[in-house]
């Protein structure tokens, strides 16, 4: 025992003061995961749920022990969750609480321009808005960020992000896992210098080494032996996640836009920024004390830890939603990304963000197939880059990917692509919805803060 041997309590004690520090922050697997917490409304009429929600400075625990100076939506690091019905209409009232000015973006929301987050549309300091959510779309997992135009990668880096659940009409009668079996995971990623600050450093983002699952770093999550809902977001900045689960299968149930067509199981799974999948692991296969780690292509991100039997009659339908066929003889538009002529911006078609400028007018309710090349191949001057292309207001599908079918996964709706050095890949949109100016952009966000962002505007 430690009496008996001081050089190994000597150890010990070197071991504990290590935990302490930042640096050896990354322990893995000695926080607990926490979820985060639902909001709760402050009022519900007949059709209509409705929130309140500050921007706010909070310090917040990330590393263990230590704090950490964030920008928050209600004061923690991953905002509280909003869960929301398809049909139900949901109004937040945002109350900036910061010293600048911020917004919020509902990501993949079909929402009216005037509760989008519009990059120039900010909320002043002291001053609130109010957000209407309709939720006339399917079921889905989406998340809200900050999008302040220039500042949109920093705010969401120091904390600005958080989830907004959409359960579509059908969705129980499927049998998914639920309830305390359904989990939304973001995933991310973080720099810290030695008193627990988080660092944004844009020439080196391959310094964000701490990778966070809901806001803590390589924490462990008890499971029961059942099948789970697994939500997972990529929130970060710039890094791209290649998962696993040490070859254990991921059923893949839902892509950005909600439910695929048909499940599919795979043992990889490729997150770009701002990407969701939801998958559904089975922990009811694997005996109590089993530990499964979620890994990235860099090493560990999280470790589930089967805990106890319980009784589990969940299950993954071989068909779990019906697509509806694709309009015909759309328009098509070509979006280029890539590095801008003057070489120090990034663009879409050669030009950088100007809010002056509408890049695409597009009348309400057609449908267009939108053809994505990147441009900053591997032979190019500054090598391959990737880039992810996002589009507000509505959901699209992939049609092809280099003349080839979708990847796995890309099989319902998205509206976040992760579009490879050289790639060029086909999508179509129909856009529904409301009059007015939405931004479409590369999502990782120093791009886009870079100039990698343009705008269409709907028109009747
Ligand atoms: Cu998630 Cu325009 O962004
Ligand atoms: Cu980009």
């Amino acid at each position: 025992d430690a009496h008996a041997h001081p050089a190994s309590e000597h150890i010990l004690r070197m071991g504990r003061a290590a935990m302490a520090s930042p640096r050896q922050a990354a322990q893995p697997f000695t926080v607990r995961m926490p979820v985060p917490r639902v909001a709760t409304p402050v009022r519900r009429t007949a059709d209509t749920d409705v929130y309140t929600l500050a921007l706010r400075p909070a310090q917040v625990e990330i590393l263990p022990g230590t704090t950490t100076a964030a920008l928050t939506y209600g004061g923690t690091f991953v905002g509280p969750t909003i869960k929301a019905r398809t049909g139900r209409k949901v109004q937040v009232t945002y109350v900036n609480a910061l010293d600048k000015p911020a917004n919020v973006h509902l990501h993949g929301g079909h929402v009216p321009p005037e509760s989008d987050g519009y990059p120039m549309d900010l909320i002043a300091v002291g001053a609130s808005r109010t957000f209407d959510y309709p939720n006339r779309q399917a079921g889905s997992t989406l998340w809200y960020h900050d999008h302040t135009h220039h500042m949109e990668a920093e705010h969401v880096y120091r904390g600005m992000h958080g989830f907004y659940l959409v359960e579509g009409p059908q969705e129980r009668r499927l049998g998914l896992p639920r309830g305390r079996h359904d989990v939304p995971i973001m995933l991310r990623d973080a720099h810290f210098d030695a008193t627990g600050g988080l660092i944004l450093d844009v020439e080196h983002p391959e310094a964000r080494s701490t990778l966070l699952a809901n806001g803590r770093p390589l924490p462990y999550f008890p499971v029961d032996a059942a099948g789970y809902r697994l939500r997972l977001l990529n929130s970060s900045i710039h890094r791209i996640f290649r998962l696993d689960l040490g070859g254990v299968e991921m059923v893949q149930i839902a892509s950005d836009g909600g439910l695929l067509p048909e499940p599919v199981p795979r043992t990889t799974l490729t997150l770009a920024p701002a990407e969701r999948a939801e998958i559904v692991v089975d922990f009811g296969r694997h005996a109590i004390g089993s530990k499964l780690v979620l890994s990235d292509a860099k090493g560990p991100v999280m470790r589930f830890d089967v805990t106890r039997r319980v009784p589990d009659t969940s299950r993954v339908p071989s068909t779990l939603r019906t697509l509806p066929p694709l309009p015909a003889s759309p328009t098509t538009r070509r979006m280029k990304l890539g590095v801008a002529p003057s070489k120090t911006a990034y663009a879409i078609n050669d030009l950088t963000w100007d809010a002056d400028r509408v890049d695409a007018r597009i009348t309400e309710g057609t449908s267009e197939i939108w053809e994505i090349y990147n441009a900053d191949t591997v032979d190019s001057e500054f090598g391959g880059i990737d880039h992810t292309f996002h589009l507000h207001l509505v959901q699209f599908r992939v049609l092809d990917r280099d003349g080839g079918p979708p990847l796995p996964g890309e099989s319902g709706f998205k509206d976040t692509v992760l579009v490879r050095p050289g790639e060029r890949m086909r999508i179509q949109a129909t856009f529904t919805g409301w009059p007015g100016r939405y931004v479409y952009h590369c999502h990782m966000q120093e791009h886009n803060v870079a100039g990698m962002m343009a705008q269409l505007e709907i028109v009747r």
